[in-house]
């Protein structure tokens, strides 16, 4: 494939902007570009919704105000990124062709408005796209102020149309070649499910089946196929007309517990953009959570985002203050704002472009945060801080494009097996938290600032001292056989319970654990023992106990040696955690589920024993995050403290402060509550 880099030299600023709500009153966009140099904004995201301003009636286009946009963001030397508007139609399309319209799982068909509610399999849907896409790529695509392409918005959701209904039997043929396949793929014995021609087979709805593994999960995949290929159909015209302009699609996460999206496998739409990015939304200063603990959580996701294709990505959206669609819709304090948009920066995004530059007047969003308030006024509190984090970015322009620095451990996370976890009818539901356990995982390094990358099964192990395979409950033999050659050659693997259950089709292995995994873990998995809530179990590890909770693995060890076992129950002093030298490598199990206390005990003597090297990083209080990304021989350390008190972190070498633009020696200094200071020094 083609690389298509961003051509930008420093960090973009800005975001979606939405001037067809403001066509009545031209004086707003005068006013508005004056607003953004203001607040050193450079960047404009239109388009996303725009289809009934473009083209009121079929075949009436309307680009008047668009290209006004253009001009006056080229006039001030902005870019700008242009949203193609497939997110949302205009009413005469749904009325004229009422297939390019969803149905829903109860065979509803939707009726016109709300948006991301298309069909993605509709010809009709896909030619309107491809046709509108074509006319904005013929008019736009030269212009100077074109920096990317923004493909539709959000991605997301399924359609239970027939023409879906139609694809979706087709994709299996291709999947599996013949019905006998699938029949045993799917096991379809079972419950005399099994079929004999294609077109019996209906997607899993209320109405029909959901209790059938695999076809969920085929359908899932398909779901996330089928959106793949709609965004094939839109593309083509961008890249026939405009072979150099990159593309993206924004990615979102579920921001309660910053999860990634589920609908989607981001693991294989990554491949298809230029560049990855994503809508972020925290929920900063809730009330069951520290202000670091959300932090931990935005950084895992930005890690994971980070390493679907190993270079910086975009912030398409946050918010400069609050959202509208919170559970509560918290204010950010002071000093939270420029804290959580340099640490995006910290972690590898190359922009800090917000949902919305100017707040609507009505409808559902006319109260979400924005640069721009109802007051139309530079005095407020949140833009005065969107222009000091535009200021900080003109600092910081020499960390652009610089990558993070890689870490020698990585934390394994593949959205299949998330799926086919999701869906077994076995566990409890309400504990399986595959992400949130490697959220577990990955706390115990974001505290102590010990770099970790989370990457997925496509990622060179080889790059690593240390792979962590959490709860890895679909396991390809594929993934099985890197692991096992990847331990045998020096690495070291830690593997819990809930892993190499399934294969990739959702049946189960047979004849026991599976053989490769035996010989890496040197024990075999009998039976697991799910607990309540209230239920525990424990074990006792350098002299202190700890409780096990949720899940206990039974285990019979070939060759490893037992760190530590339960002390209760009928597996009462069998092993709980073991360890396992194989080949050249080791491998650590840990049959049942500790809490954060027995995590730090189990990887305090990890770290020791692998010897992962820990002295030369930065030193900080808890809460404070320090994150480092490099270029040429410059190294990049930005302090985070999200705390609201005073911190202190130590310094190893002379480092030029880029925010404060001061030198610092080596040694210990203060940051403020929610503060943050940026450093550059030179590579070692
Ligand atoms: C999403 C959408 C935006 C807007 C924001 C509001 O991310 O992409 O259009 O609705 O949410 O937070
Ligand atoms: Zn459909």
């Amino acid at each position: 494939m083609t690389e298509r880099v961003l051509s930008i030299d420093g960090f973009l600023h800005g975001g979606d902007y939405n001037p067809e709500q403001w066509q009545a009153m031209p004086e707003i966009l005068e006013r508005d570009i004056a607003l953004m140099q203001e607040a050193h904004i450079n960047t404009v995201t239109v388009g996303m919704f725009s289809w009934a301003a473009l083209e009121p009636q079929e075949g009436d286009y309307h680009f008047e105000w668009l290209d006004q946009v253009f001009d006056r963001i080229e006039a001030i030397g902005g870019h700008v990124i242009l949203a193609t508007p497939s997110g949302a139609r205009p009413a005469w399309m749904a009325k004229k062709y009422p297939e390019v319209l969803r149905t829903d799982e109860y065979g509803h068909h939707l009726e016109f408005g709300e948006r991301h509610n298309h069909c993605f399999t509709s010809p009709i849907y896909r030619a309107k796209v491809a046709q509108i896409n074509r006319l904005l790529a013929e008019r736009y695509g030269q212009r100077q102020g074109l920096l990317l392409w923004h493909v539709s918005n959000e991605y997301g959701g399924e359609c239970h149309c027939a023409l879906c209904r139609a694809a979706f039997q087709d994709w299996l043929k291709a999947r599996y070649g013949t019905l006998g396949k699938l029949n045993t793929a799917w096991n379809t014995a079972f419950w005399s499910h099994t079929y004999d021609t294609w077109n019996e087979i209906i997607p899993p709805s209320p109405t029909s089946d959901s209790t059938l593994n695999g076809l969920n999960l085929d359908w899932r995949r398909f779901v996330s196929d089928q959106t793949m290929a709609f965004y094939q159909n839109e593309i083509g015209p961008l890249r026939a007309i405009t072979p150099d302009v990159p593309i993206t699609t924004n990615f979102m996460a579920d921001t309660a517990n910053m999860l990634p999206f589920h609908g989607l496998d981001y693991q294989k739409f990554a491949k298809q953009v230029d560049v990855v990015s994503w809508d972020c939304y925290p929920q900063w200063h809730n009330d069951q959570e520290s202000d670091a603990v959300m932090a931990m959580k935005v950084s895992m996701i930005n890690n994971y985002y980070y390493h679907l294709k190993n270079q910086p990505f975009l912030i398409m959206e946050s918010t400069p203050s609050q959202v509208n669609w919170h559970p509560f819709n918290r204010a950010k304090r002071p000093g939270m704002h420029e804290l959580s948009s340099l640490q995006l920066v910290s972690e590898g995004a190359d922009s800090v472009l917000y949902f919305q530059l100017r707040q609507s007047r009505g409808a559902s969003e006319q109260f979400h945060g924005a640069v721009i308030g109802h007051d139309g006024s530079d005095q407020n509190r949140v833009f005065q801080a969107v222009t000091k984090v535009g200021a900080d970015l003109q600092q910081l322009q020499p960390v652009v494009h610089a990558s993070k620095v890689p870490g020698r451990i990585a934390i394994v996370y593949n959205q299949e097996s998330n799926w086919a976890l999701d869906d077994a009818k076995d566990f409890a539901q309400s504990t399986k938290r595959y992400w949130q356990t490697l959220q577990d995982h990955y706390a115990y390094f974001w505290m102590r600032n010990i770099p970790v990358d989370v990457v997925t099964t496509d990622a060179d192990l080889n790059a690593y001292q240390m792979v962590i395979d959490p709860m890895h409950y679909m396991m390809s033999e594929a993934w099985m056989t890197k692991l096992k050659a990847y331990v045998q050659g020096g690495g070291t693997v830690v593997g819990t319970y809930l892993s190499g259950i399934v294969d990739k089709r959702t049946l189960a292995y047979l004849g026991g654990w599976p053989k490769p995994l035996q010989d890496i873990y040197g024990l075999k998995v009998l039976e697991t023992d799910t607990l309540y809530p209230k239920q525990k179990n424990g074990t006792v590890l350098n002299d202190q106990l700890f409780v096990f909770k949720d899940y206990c693995a039974v285990v019979k060890d070939q060759g490893a040696t037992t760190l530590v076992q339960y002390t209760k129950d009928f597996y009462a002093d069998t092993p709980a955690v073991t360890r396992n030298k194989f080949g050249q490598g080791t491998s650590y199990f840990q049959a049942a589920r500790g809490g954060a206390d027995f995590l730090t005990a189990f990887y305090d003597r990890v770290l020791a024993e692998v010897g992962i090297d820990t002295e030369h990083l930065v030193k900080a209080d808890q809460g404070v995050s320090v994150q480092q990304r490099q270029s040429g021989d410059k190294l990049f350390t930005f302090v985070m403290n999200f705390t609201q008190a005073e911190a202190t972190y130590q310094l190893q070498q002379t480092s030029t402060d880029l925010l404060g633009q001061k030198t610092l020696p080596p040694g210990d200094h203060r940051l403020p509550g929610y503060g943050v200071a940026v450093f550059q020094s030179d590579r070692k």
